[in-house]
């Protein structure tokens, strides 16, 4: 294939990436931006077999399939709660896969005796793909063990963490150095990609378990700076193109969510926040005597007072599938008159717009789902607030500037501000952060103990009698 006509399908191939991105930024258009972006992957992929330079078939449609089967069982079997494992195995994938690519180059290079072609371009983006790569790597790997519980989720403080970080990166350093000023052999290459490793690991040990929304994005950015050192390597533009797209999405996600929970990137990444962990006598001191329940009926008849009401969900609203159930909620307080709107905490859930695209999925109009910003001044003329699966992104406790809470400093929905607030949630215990919340104690709350679906249904039977 000509190589002009090459470039014009990569041109293609990297606008259908940009329209992609553009799309995903909207859930109406999401769909699209998705088909389209495939679109273009394919025609990457497609349009680089066909180079000449690709010659092992056989090799690639055993990877295809190996890779095709494996993915599309884990789609198929995940649920939503689990899709930012999926998301940190992916990038840790991605990024490992970048670094053996790499080195896989650099030793056909070597071998073939072309030294003398390997450019100073070749060995830096080596070195970063390998670097980068493997922080990727581990790094993804050790989060997707926080995520699955399979680690334990709190910050784990090595002694001399911070020491031995910066002499694992000065290390870094100093073999990228001897690869970029002696490309003889691939012996730097492969000892940075090891220490690299190790980096990782190190670097994604001491953040917590509720940090790792933002961890995931960041290796998501870092991923795709690997897959552009690898489109260096290779001088392949539309990996280059790709791998940057995904590494400035993955930075831009990072920043909003460290945004929305008000803490720097550098807080995040080296505090070691949820280090602390809320004892018994701390829940006790909280909720003994305090939290007043209540059956549906009685919820039913509170209800049936109101003029506005507030939907806030949350993680457990996921965990229940209760979305399809709290649509119906929604269409029968509507047919009492009642207003209702979602508040929409940009962090609910286990993943950016996990609430929106489980309401979404239920019909719940867009034009009811009300960000934080947005909504966060209404509480104080909203009747109820019925905090479905809900808790740190409700809990008052952010407000407090005490370093050893969690979630210290995130903005939160001001729900307690709203004349009454019903929780829905099977027990008293605590969210993602670990922490107790003093809402559920509070004069203007009640807890609708139970599971988000059963007791959201249990409501609407309860209305329909009232
Ligand atoms: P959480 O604070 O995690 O609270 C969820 C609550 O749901 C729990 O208290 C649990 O209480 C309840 N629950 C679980 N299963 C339930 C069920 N079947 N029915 C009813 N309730 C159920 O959730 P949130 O308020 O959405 O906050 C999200 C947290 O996760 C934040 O700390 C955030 O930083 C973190 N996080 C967010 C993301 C992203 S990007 N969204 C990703 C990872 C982590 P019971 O056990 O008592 O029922």
């Amino acid at each position: 294939m000509p190589k002009a006509l090459i470039d014009l399908f990569y041109l293609a191939a990297a606008i259908l990436f940009i329209l992609g991105l553009k799309g995903l930024s909207h859930p109406r258009t999401a769909v699209r931006g998705n088909l389209l972006g495939s679109l273009g992957m394919l025609i990457a992929i497609v349009v680089t077999l066909l180079d000449k330079r690709i010659v092992s078939f056989e090799t690639i449609v055993a990877g295809l399939v190996v890779g095709g089967l494996v993915g599309a069982v884990m789609a198929y079997r995940v649920s939503m709660t689990g899709m930012p494992q999926v998301v940190a195995v992916f990038n840790g994938f991605g990024g490992g896969a970048s670094a053996l690519a790499v080195g896989a180059a650099l030793e056909e290079a070597l071998k073939g005796g072309f030294v003398e072609e390997i450019s100073t371009q070749f060995t830096f983006a080596a070195a970063s793909s390998a670097l980068i790569g493997g922080v990727a790597f581990t790094g993804s790997a050790i989060a997707f063990g926080k995520l699955q519980r399979l680690i334990t989720e709190r910050p784990v403080l090595l002694p001399g963490r911070h020491v031995m970080n910066l002499a694992l990166v000065m290390i870094c350093l100093g073999l990228s150095v001897w690869l970029i000023m002696e490309p003889t052999s691939s012996l730097p290459f492969w000892l940075l990609t090891g220490v690299a490793c190790v980096l990782g690991a190190m670097l994604v040990l001491p953040i917590g378990g509720a940090d790792m929304p933002v961890v995931i994005s960041l290796l998501n950015a870092y991923s795709g700076l690997a897959a552009a050192g690898h489109g260096w390597v290779l001088n392949n533009s539309v990996l280059i193109i790709a791998g940057s797209l995904v590494g400035a999405a993955g930075f831009i996600l990072t920043a909003l969510m460290s945004k929305a929970m008000n803490r720097s990137l550098s807080n995040v990444m080296f505090a070691g926040v949820g280090a602390v962990v809320a004892t018994e006598a701390e829940s006790e001191d909280i909720y003994a005597g305090r939290v007043k329940s209540a059956s549906p009926e009685e919820v039913a008849m509170l209800l049936d007072g109101c003029r506005r009401v507030v939907i806030a969900p949350g993680y457990g609203m996921a965990v229940a599938q209760a979305q399809y159930a709290v649509a119906d909620l929604t269409s029968l307080l509507e047919s009492k008159g009642i207003e209702v709107e979602f508040a929409i905490h940009p962090v609910a859930g286990r993943m950016p717009g996990h609430m929106n695209v489980l309401l979404a999925d239920a019909n719940i109009p867009y034009e009811k789902l009300k960000d934080m910003d947005e909504i966060n001044p209404t509480f104080r003329q909203t009747d109820m607030v019925l905090v479905i699966g809900a808790n740190d992104v409700v809990n008052p406790k952010a407000r407090d500037a005490d370093p050893s809470i969690p979630i210290s400093g995130m903005p939160i929905l001001n729900a307690d501000q709203a004349r009454s607030v019903v929780v829905i949630k099977r027990s008293l215990g605590p969210g993602f952060a670990g922490i107790p919340n003093p809402l559920f104690a509070a004069d203007n709350a009640l807890l609708l103990f139970g599971d988000a679906k059963k007791m959201t249904m249990d409501l609407m039977t309860a209305l329909k009698e009232s």
